[in-house]
């Protein structure tokens, strides 16, 4: 494929944050052995390469009551080498939906050959493997992984640790095309290709999210991610003294780590995860508070935003799911860190009132913190759960 090279890069202590890159071609074809000159503002990434980094991916599906049809027709969009690792938290009682999901998963894996994970975050041995490695941040009351789209997310890095794959992208369950989806992990792989860093990450940023009211509207940006990327740019600027506005993916539901990245992240619970990677790179890596990683901060954090040519359209869940679970929570995200400024925090107050999501005098919640990853045994992890990983699997007979 070919993308823009990154034009311009913003520095933040030992963060770079690569300005948009959009892609310019889907497939660029083949490789020339005597290569015409190409543009320097062009990055051509060969298939052969896009696939090594495939096979070293794990793409995470997190799933929660969605249809069944856009469930299959996403897991049908990840490219053939990546591990598929599932994490449903759909309903087990009255319907058993994770079930459905699981045989879909099982015919689609038997026809095409290929392997993939799927488990239910609230499946009591993944619980009692992090119980036994002393990881209980996301254990709720009844010892079980609490609800939530990151704690699905972490237990499901954990797994892809314990697959040893080197990179890992997050594909949401609700996405109406297959070839978004597809775009997405070519988009995770061109990215690691680029990167100087082995500590990187790809956010992607959609050219249109199309929403259907009076005929089909091709709109850019949602209500929520204008709103939380003038925060997060209102942050960096604060720290730098230069106004900005390179942040245009805070949000980024689809986005993908390399694996050492991801390790060292602090995570926040819910809807706040996307947001908290930044803030936590930023405090980790910014220079501001004391470097939360040396070999990390030498080599230095790469982010960069992808913008997609296939447009997003996935569920629409309605104004109080926006505002309560994801506003909400991720401006609480940057208005809670030790690097928010009073100005900052005016900016997300002002914001927050004008939704109507808090009332005058009041706060947006702290976020619940999720430990990094390498807080944790992952040997004795992983020697708990080498007996049970069969049963995940969906390429193996029925349990
Ligand atoms: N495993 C698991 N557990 N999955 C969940 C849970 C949960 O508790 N809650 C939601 N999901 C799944 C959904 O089924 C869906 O596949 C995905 O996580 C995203 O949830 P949505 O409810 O569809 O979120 P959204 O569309 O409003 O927001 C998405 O896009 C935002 C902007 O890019 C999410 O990806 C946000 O995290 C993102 O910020
Ligand atoms: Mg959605």
């Amino acid at each position: 494929m070919r993308i823009d090279a990154p034009k311009y890069t913003e520095r933040f202590g030992s963060v770079r944050i690569n300005e948009v890159q959009q892609v310019l071609q889907l497939d660029s074809g083949k490789p020339r052995t005597l290569p015409l000159r190409e543009n320097v503002a062009v990055q051509k990434i060969e298939e052969d390469v896009i696939k090594d980094f495939e096979e070293r991916m794990a793409i995470v599906i997190p799933t929660k009551d969605e249809k069944l049809k856009l469930f299959e027709g996403v897991v049908s969009g990840v490219p053939h080498e990546c591990l598929i690792i599932v994490v449903s938290n759909s309903q087990r009682k009255r319907v058993d939906r994770f079930r459905m999901e699981r045989d879909a998963l099982r015919q689609f894996c038997h026809f095409t050959r290929r392997e993939a994970l799927i488990f239910h975050q609230k499946d009591p041995v993944i619980a009692q493997a992090l119980a036994d490695v002393g990881y209980t941040g996301i254990l709720g009351e009844d010892g079980l992984v609490r609800h939530g789209k990151a704690e699905g997310m972490v237990a499901a890095m954990l797994m892809a640790m314990v697959a040893k794959k080197d990179y890992v992208g997050f594909i949401d369950a609700d996405n109406y095309f297959p070839g978004a989806v597809w775009e997405y992990v070519r988009c995770y792989a061109a990215g690691f290709s680029i990167a100087n860093s082995p500590y990187a990450m790809v956010r992607v940023l959609w050219r249109y999210k199309p929403k259907v009211s009076a005929g089909m509207l091709f709109k850019k940006w949602g209500r929520v991610s204008e709103i939380t990327n003038r925060c997060m740019n209102s942050l960096v600027s604060s720290k730098s003294g230069f106004e900005t506005d390179i942040i245009k993916t805070g949000n980024a539901g689809e986005h993908a780590m390399s694996m050492r990245l991801a390790q060292i992240l602090t995570y926040a619970s819910g809807y706040a995860v996307e947001p908290q990677e930044l803030v936590s790179i930023f405090e980790g890596f910014g220079g501001v508070l004391p470097m939360a990683h040396q070999i990390a901060a030498k080599h230095g954090v790469e982010i960069f935003q992808t913008e997609t040519r296939n447009p997003h359209l996935h569920e629409e869940k309605g104004g109080h799911h926006l505002l309560v679970e994801m506003l909400l929570p991720g401006l609480g995200a940057i208005y809670h860190s030790p690097l928010c400024e009073d100005e900052t925090r005016g900016v997300i107050i002002e914001e927050l009132l004008r939704q109507d999501a808090i009332k005058p005098g009041e706060e947006p919640p702290k976020p619940q913190f999720i430990a990094p990853l390498n807080s944790i045994d992952l040997k004795k992890f992983a020697t708990i759960m080498a007996e049970h990983m069969e049963s995940y699997s969906a390429l193996e007979e029925e349990p």
